[in-house]
């Protein structure tokens, strides 16, 4: 098994061999002690520009995913570019620090095509503008499967583990990618479902398969949350007229609003539309964007309509009819839990006017708060949902499940 890994300007090697772990850079190979390969380490081998961490055993970091931890050590990030800078300084979050008043902030940037996350602490210290020496470097994930990677955080050392558990506890969170910025506060944006996994691969998926385009003019987001989907559309669909969001969470639309705002250009008519489902979007969007809530609930359709999977029924049965008929690339994009697609397909079942594609699919940890989940439901999950459970002393999380992003046309 061979792990390519680039932080910002050093590449180096991490092979993985029967034996043991080896880190090669400019055709050096220096063979790492499995539970030994710290910072203290690999600057002795010469490699001081960068601590390769692989957590507090070997076995442990590699297990997870194959990912490895790295973190520039005071290196120059040279990712951070002024257009990066001055994006962090439009957002209203930072801008309301008054002068004086200290305040970190947990700064995630997601690479385009999910490669990897880098994390950061905002050092802000009263009034802008923010420097570059503000944005610190702490870690970065390979390939991330949540926004929230709490085993891969607590198999870093401990100075930066603290460091990037208390970023999470401050509850200040700034989520990049691709551009579109995102601002979530715990304490500003109660109820408000902040970007996650989920939302960032619909991105991905959005912009990979060019459904932000010129035709692009009206979008409509179900269940908006914290916008950034619907902030995306704003910023990379470049003859937007129009976009409607809505939630059943009106603190979920005040967020959303004073994110896109920050982008929002003239000419372009943004709607916020506090209802539940699709009653009051318009009948002629371009493309409908929804990441639904997506675990189904026992008996859930008989009690609550909208728990469970009642909105992607919503939006299979009603979606169509909101789509311009006047363009033929016009489409709802939806995300899909591998645990909804007995419902889904149940939804789809007959209907000889939709055309559904399969865009993309990635299996990553679900974060389920079993507390509040009783025996029945999650028996429930495993045995009629596909709820997959893995050995977290290997994969780090118990409990995994596969999106699957979806395109749903006019056949
Ligand atoms: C999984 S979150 C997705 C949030 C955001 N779009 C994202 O991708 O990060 C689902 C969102 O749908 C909202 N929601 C749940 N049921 C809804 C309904 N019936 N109609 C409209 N919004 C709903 C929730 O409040 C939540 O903000």
């Amino acid at each position: 098994m061979t792990i390519d890994t680039k932080v910002s300007f050093t590449p180096v090697r991490v092979v993985v061999r029967n034996d043991g772990l080896y880190l090669q850079r400019r055709g050096e190979s220096i063979k790492v002690p499995a539970s030994e390969a710290t910072a203290r380490y690999i600057s002795q081998a010469g490699m001081s520009v960068f601590d390769v961490l692989i957590g507090s055993t070997t076995r442990q970091a590699l297990n997870i995913s194959e990912r490895l931890v790295l973190s520039p050590s005071g290196a120059k990030d040279r990712t951070l570019t002024p257009d990066l800078i001055q994006g962090l300084n439009n957002m209203p979050l930072l801008l309301s620090v008054l002068p004086g008043q200290k305040m970190q902030v947990l700064f995630l940037r997601l690479a385009e095509d999910l490669s990897n996350m880098k994390i950061y602490a905002i050092k802000k210290h009263g009034a802008i503008p923010l420097s570059e020496s503000d944005i610190v470097p702490v870690a970065q994930i390979e390939r991330p499967t949540l926004l929230y990677p709490t085993a891969e955080i607590s198999a870093l050392p401990s100075e930066q583990r603290d460091i990037i558990y208390n970023l999470y506890r401050y509850g200040n969170y700034i989520t990049e990618m691709d551009q579109v910025f995102i601002e979530w506060n715990a304490s500003q944006d109660r109820n408000v479902w902040g970007p996650s996994i989920d939302t960032v691969y619909m991105l991905y998926a959005l912009r990979k398969h060019g459904l932000f385009n010129e035709n692009t003019r009206k979008v409509a987001e179900i269940g908006t949350g914290n916008g950034m989907l619907a902030k995306a559309a704003v910023i990379h669909a470049p003859n937007l007229e129009q976009i409607e969001i809505t939630d059943i969470e009106l603190t979920a639309l005040a967020c959303a609003e004073r994110n896109i705002k920050v982008n929002l250009r003239d000419g372009v008519y943004l709607a916020g539309i506090h209802a539940p489902g699709l009653r009051k979007i318009d009948r002629n969007v371009d493309l409908l964007i929804s990441n639904p809530p997506y675990v189904p609930k026992p008996k859930a359709q008989e009690t609550n309509p909208y728990e469970g999977t009642g909105l992607i029924r919503e939006v299979v049965a009603e979606g169509l009819s909101h789509l311009n008929p006047n363009n033929p690339e016009a489409a709802i994009m939806i995300n899909i839990s591998s645990l909804a697609l007995k419902d889904f397909h149940d939804f789809i079942r007959g209907r000889d006017d939709l055309r559904v594609e399969r865009l993309e699919s990635l299996t990553v940890p679900l974060k389920i708060n079993w507390t509040q989940i009783n025996p029945e439901w999650m028996d429930f999950l495993i045995k009629e949902c596909g709820l997959e459970l893995r050995d977290p002393s290997v994969f780090g999380y118990k409990f995994w499940h596969t999106l699957h992003i979806y395109k749903l046309s006019i056949k």
